[in-house]
């Protein structure tokens, strides 16, 4: 789970983590429905096991075939998984395709692999929608919760 983000960010009522898996419990206030997804299913037990006791939803799925539907959410995030995308192009339409107008899209990865998901958005949204952040603490908050290294340096959302 994308911890930090959903601890600061000020929006909407309904967020879905893509993929899920770090599986940092969070605390959500009462009103919010949270989805995670994630391709592998071993990394949804992982973190359906470690948010046990939060309310939220979790399947496998693929970020293309988003099991939802249209104008669900008001926050998606993603975090370090947009480099694994093997269709970068179709993810990012059914992302739109599922965020509510006025939703918020978050894409945090490795600054030099976003350059494919960056050019997408630029294109669904239009370049005036879209700001890219270096987001240092993101990963320094990633790297004190989670075990074992991160080889990356710095994540742009
Ligand atoms: C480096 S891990 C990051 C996991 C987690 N988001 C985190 O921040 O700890 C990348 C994850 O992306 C998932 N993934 C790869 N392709 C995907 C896709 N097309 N749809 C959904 N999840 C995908 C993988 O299964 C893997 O769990």
């Amino acid at each position: 789970m994308a911890v930090g983000v959903l601890e600061h960010h000020p929006y909407g009522t309904v967020r879905l983590h893509v993929p899920a898996a770090r599986g940092q419990p969070v605390e959500l206030p009462a009103e919010v429905l949270a989805h995670a997804v994630d391709l592998s299913p071993q990394m949804i037990e992982h973190a359906r096991a470690a948010g046990a006791g939060t309310d939220v939803a979790y399947a496998v799925a693929d970020v293309a075939r988003l099991p939802f539907e249209d104008a669900t959410f008001d926050l998606i995030v993603s975090s370090l998984s947009q480099h694994h995308w093997a269709d970068v192009p179709g993810a990012v339409r059914d992302l739109r395709r599922v965020l509510r107008p006025g939703g918020r899209l978050w894409i945090y990865d490795v600054r030099w692999m976003l350059r494919g998901a960056t050019r997408e958005v630029r294109a669904a949204f239009g370049a005036d929608a879209v700001r890219r952040d270096v987001v240092r603490r993101f990963v320094a908050r990633l790297s004190a919760t989670v075990p074992g290294p991160l080889s990356t340096g710095s994540s742009s959302g």
